[in-house]
């Protein structure tokens, strides 16, 4: 075979860690791993319950989604956060990472003369990934004012994502669907973690009316299922039916007995309510262990990330004394780009007997800290 000649997928984030796991894992009891955002708390056994006995199984399922999914998740918006949207508008998607990664290449199939992505300077890769995978622009931005007007012209879509990952920020919402309109571009609103807003009222983009923009929503974090692979986008009639066409005839389905099981999450909110509970009390044992290496991280927004200030400014530095010294294995900001380099991301996503042990390795006792219940299943 000879050298390709265009895209060499880059080092994957997280494959850069393996210096790190591997001082982690020379502490007795092993490495705690806090670098990826992977849910470690069982789902709700109705969901589970659901999958196995949907009888789903044989034939092809809606790639937009069945009318009880839906329904379902029109259902949890108006329920959870006040919002009401049609469930023809609700289209279905094999988790959201593949839509993030997907979407600027099915506009750009639309509309040929743009060839622009904007997105948050420190964010989710996946939203600068998606771009580079449509051979297209990825140009990130600082504030929505600091757009040049010149990328603003070119720009299928400009993402936002409330609450943040990795900084755990809110967004003003209804003033990114103005820019959006004003300039034309539609914007995609990430808000996987809109169940985990700790700062005030949950907040959703369609809350401002659909025009022109999506909502993009994910049971990943919500209902500890992302190895069910089950989210949606809602929003502008134009934009859903366009892209729910497209992802048709590309045969983008999410599994049939995953569908029922979705219908059951979203159903049931009492789960979340506990998990709630139990990253907040993560997040504030991460907290204290960050203060024996004289570190001050404040709680975020929303989010089960803490985004750690580096002494110095050096990541990598702290991020190495976190993995000698608490058997901790974390993601240095510039994964979320180069704004995010002075910052280490921690995510709460071990069980608590694993952070009171890389408390302890610190000498910081947990005890203090009640522990969360362990979720019913
Ligand atoms: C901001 C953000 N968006 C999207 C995703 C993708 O989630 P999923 O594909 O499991 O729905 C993640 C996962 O970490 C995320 O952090």
């Amino acid at each position: 075979m000879s050298e390709p000649e265009g895209f060499v997928p880059p080092p994957y984030p997280y494959d850069r860690l393996a210096e790190l796991v591997s001082m982690a894992e020379a502490l007795p009891g092993g490495a705690v791993d806090l670098s990826i955002g992977t849910p470690c708390d069982p789902p709700p056994a109705v969901v589970v319950e659901a999958l196995a006995a949907s009888g789903a199984e044989r034939g092809y399922p809606p790639s937009v989604g069945t009318a009880p999914f839906r329904t379902a998740a029109a259902g949890w918006l108006e329920r959870r956060f006040g919002v009401s949207v049609d469930p023809d508008l609700v289209a279905a998607c094999v988790g959201t990472k593949e839509f993030v990664a997907g979407v600027p290449h099915w506009l750009r199939l639309r509309t040929p003369s743009r060839d622009t992505v904007l997105y948050p300077e420190i964010s989710y890769p996946s939203y600068a990934m998606g771009a580079t995978l449509a051979g297209c622009r990825a140009v990130p931005y600082g504030s929505l004012d600091g757009i040049d007007p010149a990328d603003s012209a070119r720009a299928l879509c400009l993402w936002v994502n409330c609450p943040g990952n990795p900084a755990g920020e809110l967004s003003d919402l209804a003033a990114a669907a103005d820019w959006g309109r004003a300039h034309g571009v539609p914007v995609l609103s990430d808000e996987c973690y809109i169940e985990f807003t700790w700062q005030g009222p949950p907040r959703t983009i369609v809350s401002a009316g659909v025009e022109g923009v999506l909502a993009v929503h994910s049971l990943s974090k919500r209902s500890n299922l992302a190895g069910m692979r089950a989210g949606f986008y809602t929003g502008d009639p134009d934009l859903v039916r366009y892209l729910s066409e497209v992802r048709k005839h590309a045969g983008f389905m999410v599994p049939g007995p995953v569908q029922a099981a979705a219908v059951a999450a979203f159903g049931d909110d009492a789960h979340v309510d506990h998990q709630r509970g139990v990253y907040q009390r993560r997040l504030s044992v991460l907290a204290d262990l960050l203060a024996a290496l004289d570190v001050v991280c404040p709680q975020p927004a929303g989010a089960f990330y803490l985004w750690a200030p580096a002494p110095g400014g050096d990541a990598w530095g702290l991020a190495k004394r976190l993995a000698a010294e608490a058997g901790v294995v974390t993601s240095p900001g510039e994964f979320y780009g180069p704004a995010g380099a002075g910052h280490v991301r921690i995510a709460a996503v071990q069980p608590d007997e694993r952070l009171d042990l890389a408390a302890r390795r610190l000498g910081v006792s947990a005890g203090d800290v009640p522990h969360a219940h362990p979720a019913s299943t």
